[in-house]
């Protein structure tokens, strides 16, 4: 069974996903680490081929990703926006949704920028975002974790208690 990480950009998902995989001792894959290693940056992506070819990219990425077993899988803020990804991740795997207030998102993901979709006004797009999102991440989780206030070694021992 793969430890399937899902959330807003600035979530944590990375950060999360080096820890646990000390912690579990398990591989971590990136969706988006691998969307660069084959295909190129993430911003140049969406500037030259555009958001519809990336997200193409994410669900041909997942369904690599989906046939692993054991590992944990860090997925982009974006991939339950289709539900072939959350389908597809769910296969082998629980999905745990790491969630945040938006004041936290905007904290945490002010520390890696780069993220085309937050460009200009990070503030107000990541609001948008997230109300547009929040009730898909609801539905793909099999899990849900409030990490406001929480540190990285406390989130990873409360996915550890799960015993995905
Ligand atoms: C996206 C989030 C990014 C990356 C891409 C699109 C999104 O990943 O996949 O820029 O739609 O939320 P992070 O969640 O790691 O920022």
């Amino acid at each position: 069974m793969n430890i399937v990480l899902v959330g807003m950009p600035g979530s944590g998902k990375s950060t999360v996903s080096a820890e646990l995989s000390k912690v579990l001792k398990r591989k971590v894959i990136d969706t988006d680490g691998e969307i660069v290693k084959n295909y190129g940056e993430i911003s140049w992506i969406f500037a030259e081929l555009g958001e519809k070819r990336f997200r193409a990219i994410e669900t041909e990425v997942i369904a690599e990703c989906s046939k692993l077993n054991g590992v944990i899988i860090s997925t982009g803020g974006g991939s339950i926006l289709c539900e072939e990804n959350v389908q597809l991740l769910k296969r082998n795997g629980k999905i745990v949704y790491l969630y945040a207030e938006v004041a936290t998102l905007l904290k945490r993901a002010a520390a890696t920028p780069n993220r085309p979709l937050l460009k200009d006004n990070p503030e107000e797009k990541m609001e948008k975002l997230f109300k547009e999102r929040a009730a898909l991440y609801e539905r793909a989780a099999d899990y849900k974790i409030i990490t406001d206030g929480l540190t990285v070694k406390q989130i990873c021992k409360r996915i550890k208690e799960l015993k995905i």
